[in-house]
């Protein structure tokens, strides 16, 4: 009834032929006598004529015609004259002589041109999302974001995992974000919690025997928002039983390869690179390095202390380190640029930043204070030829590894070294626990449930409480069968082996500080349920946007989700969160203090 063909799969075959066509008006143009449309649907853009010669009610019922206006036009399909040929669109060889045009519904002037929605604010966008989601770049986004989906769905089916679905109303889960909380009206003074993942229900379901889960599924985190993280997203969350780190490695880069050469025809490279969580830090300062690039930190302690200069020198002896990074793409760096460079280390926690070129005679503010021989040993160590730059950060280990891995993306936007492609990499030997120092007691790095490395479970049962609250105990070292997958410096998901036996379990919660009817209270049921014959399991949860981000080339989540929330966890469409009647606060039996 409305149409024979969608506009983007119009061709050359098809001149000759009357057709039906129905979309949006994308853009108008009135040429005198003749009237010209682009009409866009979900495939693409395809030009229609108007003319009196062909019909005069028709043409005149075109002037009408504004942007965004719904309607179905019936035509023939014609070669476009010589030389008004449009080589940018795939339909542009071609066009519809409009024989019939009815118009199914108009639009009001817009708040903004869909193909002006770049330039605009992100706000007014987001207010009239269903005009925003018009824009073709769009359109390709959640096509692919779907058929990244279907893509997995299918893989993982094939490998015999089945789709559960877990509650949305349940119980506060670990992932240590804060929780949203839904009241009970018929449990007067309970709430429930929206799930920050399905962690517990997963491994349950392996309790239950089902032996591989998958779930694509919604997660609920009340944090504060960041371009990659949004209060509600999306996983591809998965649980295996009977298996070993190697396993889970092995079917999620399987699923990667597939999905890049379904969804991108694109050959991604397995195995993904290996890094230990040590190896990370040291080297890109963060657990989630962009490898596109090289730009090594490197650790300069031993070759700073035989100088002279006495920032290096007290910090050495004050058990600090001296790290440094180097290279050519930033050698021609100004003294403007270094200052600027300067701040932003400050700005992430140095006290300074050093910096010497490296030339015939070395350049720097700080050069007399380094004989010569020890310059050329730190320009070899730092692997810095003729001309480039060598920055350092002297200061406690964490802090330097931390602000020369953030100058070091800084350096490569500043320097603009080329990052193309994807770079996969598995991090790995994550410690099992974290000092907090707000509150005095490890805490767990991955979430409580996440099995030690064999190697310490002798020491991790027998340890005295009174490791539990020094933050130099032999804790700090024991590491953990968690892993994290992560993509041109994001990371895309993480995962552990479980802890499948109670004891084991039992013991983490109290090294938690958590005390048996805490425990009892949010995690008991789990507790009990690790009692009757558990398998060994494990699994990992892809962020379904972030990959889907990355892949698409988006800045920000909110160009992959479809009804995304502002900064401020706020939908400017729908307005919500918003206030609600008194009458169903009143059935809640909440009262506002605010
Ligand atoms: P984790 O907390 O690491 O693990 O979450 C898995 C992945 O989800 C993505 N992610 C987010 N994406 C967008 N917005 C957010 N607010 C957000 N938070 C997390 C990240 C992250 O790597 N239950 C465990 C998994 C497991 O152990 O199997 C979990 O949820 O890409
Ligand atoms: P000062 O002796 O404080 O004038 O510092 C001399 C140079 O060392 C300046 O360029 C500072 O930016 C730099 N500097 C100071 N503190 C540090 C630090 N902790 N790490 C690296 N460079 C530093």
């Amino acid at each position: 009834m409305f149409r024979d063909k969608y506009c983007g799969e119009i061709g050359e075959e098809h001149i000759g032929k009357t057709l039906q066509l129905s979309g949006w008006v994308f853009r108008r143009r009135d040429h005198g006598g003749l009237i010209f449309i682009d009409l866009r649907d979900r495939t693409g853009i395809f030009q229609v004529v108007f003319s009196p010669d062909i019909s005069e009610p028709t043409h005149k019922l075109a002037h009408n015609l504004r942007s965004e206006y719904v309607i179905s036009v019936k035509g023939k399909v014609k070669r476009r004259p010589e030389g008004t040929e449009n080589p940018e669109i795939p339909t542009g060889n071609v066009e519809l002589w409009a024989e019939e045009l009815s118009i199914l519904s108009p639009s009001k002037t817009l708040p903004f041109q869909i193909d002006e929605a770049e330039q605009i604010g992100e706000l007014l966008r987001l207010k009239h999302r269903y005009l925003d989601l018009r824009r073709p770049e769009m359109q390709k986004n959640f096509l692919l974001r779907h058929k990244v989906a279907m893509s997995i769905r299918k893989f993982l089916d094939a490998e015999g995992f089945i789709e559960i679905e877990t509650p949305i109303l349940t119980k506060s889960t670990p992932e240590g974000a804060r929780d949203f909380l839904v009241p009970s009206r018929l449990n007067p003074g309970t709430f429930y919690a929206l799930p920050q993942s399905p962690q517990l229900f997963k491994q349950i379901l392996m309790i239950s025997g089902f032996d591989k889960y998958f779930q694509i599924v919604r997660c609920f985190r009340d944090e504060d928002l960041r371009a990659d993280r949004q209060p509600e997203f999306t996983q591809v969350d998965m649980e295996m039983s009977f298996v070993g780190i190697e396993d889970i490695i092995g079917v999620v880069e399987k699923m990667i390869h597939r999905v890049f050469k379904e969804v991108l025809d694109m050959e991604i490279n397995t195995p993904f690179k290996r890094l230990s969580y040590d190896e990370a830090i040291n080297k890109y300062g963060t657990d989630k390095p962009d490898l596109r690039f090289g730009l090594e930190i490197k650790d300069v302690s031993e070759l700073v202390k035989h100088s002279q200069f006495k920032v290096f020198l007290d910090t050495l002896q004050g058990g600090g380190v001296v790290k440094a990074i180097a290279g050519k793409s930033f050698a021609s760096m100004t003294r403007g640029e270094i200052d600027k460079l300067t701040e932003k280390a400050q700005s992430f926690g140095a006290k300074g930043l050093a910096w010497i070129r490296v030339k015939e005679d070395f350049e720097s503010p700080i050069v007399k204070f380094f004989p010569r021989e020890l310059l050329k040993e730190i320009a070899t160590a730092v692997e810095a030829e003729n001309g480039d730059m060598i920055l350092f950060v002297a200061d406690t280990l964490s802090v330097a590894n931390q602000v020369l891995g953030r100058l070091r993306l800084e350096i490569a936007d500043m320097a603009k070294i080329e990052r193309k492609g994807f770079s996969f990499a598995w991090i790995l030997d994550f410690p099992l626990f974290e000092w907090d120092e707000d509150e005095k007691r490890f805490v767990s790095m991955h979430h409580p449930f996440t099995s030690p490395q064999e190697e310490y479970l002798e020491a991790l049962l027998q340890i005295e409480a009174e490791a539990f609250k020094n933050p130099d105990s032999p804790l700090k070292y024991m590491k953990a069968k968690a892993y994290d997958i992560v993509l041109n410096g994001y990371e895309i998901g993480g995962g552990s082996i479980r802890i499948h036996r109670a004891d084991i379990q039992e013991q983490i919660f109290r090294i938690l500080g958590l005390a048996p009817q805490e425990v009892q209270k949010r995690f008991g049921f789990f507790v009990e349920a690790l009692k009757y014959g558990a398998p060994p399991h494990g699994g990992i949860a892809l962020g379904f946007d972030r990959l889907v981000m990355l892949i698409t080339g988006a800045s920000s989540l909110r160009d992959v989700i479809a009804f995304p929330k502002t900064q401020k966890a706020f939908c400017p469409m729908s307005e919500a969160p918003s206030e609600v009647d008194e009458k169903q606060l009143k059935e809640l039996n909440i009262k506002l203090d605010i």
